[in-house]
């Protein structure tokens, strides 16, 4: 009874927890929530272990909580990616190692009855163990390639058909004859599933992939909740699963692609550093004491971060920028496109590490009229998010992703090293219009010479 009363509180923590991190303000109070809720939890599966089971209980909370605590202080802002793929495939295994004792010790669990395992438990089994091994490789080799230590290979499409066929029969052939055989075979068909499902996937697509494989996880420790009849691993695993899923379409959305086409075609082509237009095209370039120039003479500015800026780690520079600015009275605010960058609230965190104050950070909806009115758009390592190509070119394959109307603004200053593409090699011609000033350059070194020449 006090067991399940703890454990129905961590689940409204965790409810708390994620809405929390929903908003940068709210973040440390969402982890705070999360912290809290999984300590109850803890507390609550000790209560319901027998007590010689006490010291693994303690062994695995302590070891767990330092190795976290060691990851977190160890892992750069930019490894995020990799650290939540590897993270994902430590619960693929458990829901596997939880489904495995589960079947080969049923009795543990009280899943069997005199005519054998109850049919819903061996399919909530194998779902668990199928779902948690495509996680688990699926995870690895996502941290693989996001780490850059794996390229990646392609994978025939009738392959994969045959792995997902297989696993149907398989699943089909457990549940009717609790083979032991059989769920084996499916674990480790699912494994090579989840290897050849995300080996063809371009390392860009990684994040929507990562937060599919979250997504994976949950419904995995979902079903195995049921399994072993544990309230707070069906409801955090619907939590987890469907937090997933729903990032992975908003990722998608704002890139105006689909799910399928991220998982079954391939990557878009790669940022090239020449301009794709067929004629050679005239723009205008400027140094950084013009843009200084420019910047002094302002009443507003906005700010469009993009990839580059993480590339080039400019957001301390950035901030110094924005705080000189200020000091001379130029409104200034930063204009945040859901995908920009790589990775969802990418540019939100660098900019939070470096201070920028959250009430100056705005997403596109509420900024995006505010082109009209400013001075100056200062876009930095962005390129993709502010394409108007997005609007005006229904040949192009960024077109109907929502974009920054950063064209609307008076001057427009570029920051990126050449007149190359960006993540969907498409170029872009508001490089080219009068109103913009190219500022060719690593886009930190340019900042700081356009600071320098303020000062
Ligand atoms: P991009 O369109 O990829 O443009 C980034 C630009 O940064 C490039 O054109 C590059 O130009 C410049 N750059 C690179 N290193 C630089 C440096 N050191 N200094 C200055 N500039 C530098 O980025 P974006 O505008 O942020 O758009 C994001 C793109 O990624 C979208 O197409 C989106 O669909 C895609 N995507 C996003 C996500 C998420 S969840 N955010 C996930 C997958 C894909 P140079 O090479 O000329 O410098």
């Amino acid at each position: 009874m006090i067991a399940d009363t703890l454990y129905l509180i961590a689940a409204v923590c965790f409810i708390f927890a994620l809405s929390g991190l929903s908003r940068a303000e709210s973040a440390q109070r969402g982890n705070l929530c999360g912290i809290f809720g999984m300590t109850t939890a803890c507390v609550a599966a000790y209560l319901t272990t027998r007590s010689g089971d006490f010291w693994f209980v303690l062994i695995a909370v302590i070891s767990g909580g330092g190795i976290g605590v060691f990851i977190a202080k160890a892992v750069s802002m930019t490894a995020l990616p990799q650290m939540v793929a590897g993270f994902h495939s430590l619960v693929g295994l458990a829901a596997v190692l939880i489904s495995f004792s589960a079947c080969f010790a049923p009795e543990l669990f009280r899943i069997s009855t005199s005519s054998g395992i109850k049919v819903l438990s061996l399919l909530e089994m194998g779902l668990g163990s199928s779902i948690g091994a495509i996680t688990f490789l699926g995870s690895i080799i996502a941290f693989l390639k996001l780490q850059g230590m794996y390229k990646g290979h392609s994978i025939p499409t009738s392959l994969n058909t045959f792995f997902a066929f297989a696993i149907c029969c398989l699943l089909l052939c457990f549940m009717l004859t609790e083979s032991e055989e059989a769920f084996l075979l499916l674990t480790l068909v699912s494994l090579l599933f989840g290897a050849t499902l995300i080996m063809p996937i371009g390392g860009a697509d990684m994040p929507v992939v990562v937060s599919m494989l979250n997504s994976y996880s949950g419904w995995a420790t979902s079903g195995i909740g049921f399994t072993i009849a544990n309230d707070l691993l069906i409801i955090t695993g619907a939590l987890v699963g469907s937090s997933g899923a729903i990032l992975s379409y908003i990722m998608c959305k704002g890139m105006n692609r689909s799910l399928w086409s991220v998982i079954f075609t391939p990557e878009p082509a790669k940022s090239v550093n020449k301009s794709t237009f067929d004629e050679p095209r005239t723009f205008k370039s400027g140094a950084p004491e013009d843009a200084a120039f420019i910047l002094k003479n302002a009443n507003s500015v906005v700010v469009v971060p993009g990839y580059g800026m993480a590339t080039s780690k400019a957001q301390h520079a950035l901030k110094e920028l924005g705080d000189i600015l200020k000091k001379e009275g130029i409104g200034v605010k930063y204009a945040i496109h859901p995908v920009a960058g790589r990775m969802p609230g990418h540019m939100n965190v660098l900019l939070a590490e470096a201070g920028v104050p959250y009430d100056e950070v705005f997403e596109l909806d509420e900024i995006n009229r505010d082109f009209a009115f400013c001075d100056v758009a200062y876009v930095i390592g962005a390129n993709d998010v502010v394409n108007p190509a997005a609007k005006n070119d229904p040949s192009c394959p960024i077109y109907g992703m929502p974009i920054l109307d950063a064209e609307k603004a008076k001057i427009i200053l570029f920051l990126k090293r050449s007149m190359g593409t960006g993540y969907a090699g498409v170029d872009n011609e508001l490089f080219y219009i009068s109103n913009t000033m190219m500022l060719l350059g690593d886009a930190k070194k340019t900042t700081e010479n356009i600071i320098k020449a303020m000062q």
